[in-house]
């Protein structure tokens, strides 16, 4: 099946975001005394934001009412926003100018499929939200990944059946909804933690464009 639209996560994807997610993440799971760490986090990554804060809750066996827990994921989201402030274009990963060019050169729609509320801010700093042909909105989707309610609301904007598109994804939750979405796989990280990915790349500058359109359409 030829492919017509490459779906991309954002966060750890075409910039370092995934760091300050965890950044902030850790912060406030030592402000509530609860062990997390990096290994911990890949739980987290692709995960909306009151899920990962449930995530460290039930790791510290702590349970908060609703408002409580409101008041640590704003204050998860300010931190966040604090360390996120100073990015520019220069924080684009290398190789996501070119490979943008090439699927535009090839006819190929480009979507967003970000769980993150501050989407729309981050792919303003680096320059690229007039790439998109569409970036769906995190406010808007009622189940989060692993669900692939986001990955199908992308590809339906663009008009693509779901084998017909490509998604880019760095987590483990962002890719079972690739998966379970029906459409082809790019993990971006570790090949261990990626493994169910149909290609996988150390980062996104490595991704082979023609291996994988090649490869996809067999
Ligand atoms: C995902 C990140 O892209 O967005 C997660 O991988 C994050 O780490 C999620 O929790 C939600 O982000 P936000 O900005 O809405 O809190
Ligand atoms: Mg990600």
């Amino acid at each position: 099946m030829s492919i017509c639209a490459f779906i991309f996560d954002l966060d750890g994807v075409l910039t370092d975001t995934a760091e300050y997610h965890y950044q902030a993440w850790a912060a406030l799971a030592k402000e509530l005394d609860v062990a997390f760490d990096r290994q911990d986090n890949e739980q987290l990554k692709g995960v909306d934001r009151m899920g990962s804060l449930q995530f460290i809750l039930d790791k510290g066996g702590l349970q908060l009412t609703a408002s409580q827990k409101h008041a640590f994921a704003d204050k998860k989201n300010r931190h966040y926003q604090q360390l996120i402030a100073h990015m520019s274009e220069a924080d684009l990963f290398d190789g996501v100018h070119d490979l943008f060019a090439q699927l535009k050169q090839a006819g190929i729609a480009i979507g967003l499929a970000s769980a993150s509320k501050n989407a729309g801010m981050v792919i303003s700093r680096l320059g690229i939200s007039q790439d998109f042909d569409y970036v769906a909105d995190a406010a808007k989707i009622t189940q989060g990944k692993p669900h692939p309610e986001i990955f199908l609301t992308v590809a339906q904007a663009l008009g693509a059946e779901p084998a017909q598109c490509v998604g880019v994804e760095d987590s483990l939750a962002g890719l079972q909804s690739i998966i379970d979405a029906g459409m082809q796989s790019i993990g971006i990280g570790d090949a261990k933690v990626l493994e169910q990915a149909q290609w996988i790349y150390p980062h996104i500058k490595d991704l082979q464009l023609a291996t994988v359109l090649k490869q996809a359409a067999n």
